[in-house]
């Protein structure tokens, strides 16, 4: 499955190539998404950090944060197309939400238009939202770089409870934040990998 970001008349793409961070941030203003360019730009920042103390290249975490959202330039209704295009499977919470994909459009993008083959990066783009049993410690840290990187008003209400559990380790840090979905019924419908990853990291966490 690949993807053709000229297939859609919206578009913008990118007239010339610079390097990975000025294309990623000037293919988001092409397409009017400055708010996704300062929430990768944080998010990619704290991932760097997680990577560095949890002992992962900071340059991958790093590029995992830039481009986990660079999919905010399609339409979510165009997204569920191209999986039914290409005879994909869809979870019952990605057909009803189908902005739920847009983990996965991003690592097409990844791949097909920055040229990023690494598996482990694009593992980590892949499952952002939802992560999947017996996530890499770069899943970890891109979903989590994620949810730290809080972009609305206020602070978040389990930024605390978060950080207090990734003293511990990355597995409990990840189940707090679950957890939090499940209980605080923050849930719009849970994607069958974000209940894998629950039930993994409650085996691996006792
Ligand atoms: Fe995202
Ligand atoms: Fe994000």
């Amino acid at each position: 499955m690949h993807i053709d970001l000229t297939h859609y008349s919206y578009l913008t793409p990118l007239s010339k190539r610079i390097d990975l961070s000025e294309d990623c941030k000037n293919l988001l203003y092409l397409n009017h998404k400055e708010k996704t360019w300062e929430h990768v730009q944080q998010v990619a920042k704290v991932a760097q950090d997680l990577a560095l103390t949890y002992s992962i290249d900071p340059q991958s975490a790093y590029i995992c944060g830039l481009l986990h959202d660079i999919s905010a330039i399609i339409k979510p209704e165009d997204m569920l197309g191209l999986m039914k295009e290409n005879q994909q499977n869809i979870d019952p919470a990605e057909e009803k939400y189908p902005f739920l994909l847009h983990q996965k459009i991003s690592a097409l993008i990844a791949r097909d238009y920055f040229h990023i083959n690494d598996p482990m990066l694009l593992s980590a783009i892949v499952c952002h939202t939802t992560l999947h049993t017996s996530p890499t410690k770069l899943d970890m840290i891109l979903f989590l770089a994620d949810k730290i990187a809080w972009d609305q008003a206020g602070e978040a209400t389990y930024l605390k409870e978060l950080t207090v559990s990734l003293t511990h380790s990355l597995e409990r840090a990840c189940l707090t934040y679950i957890n939090y979905l499940f209980n605080e019924g923050n849930l719009l419908y849970p994607h069958h990998d974000l209940i894998e990853a629950q039930q993994y990291l409650m085996g691996v966490t006792l």
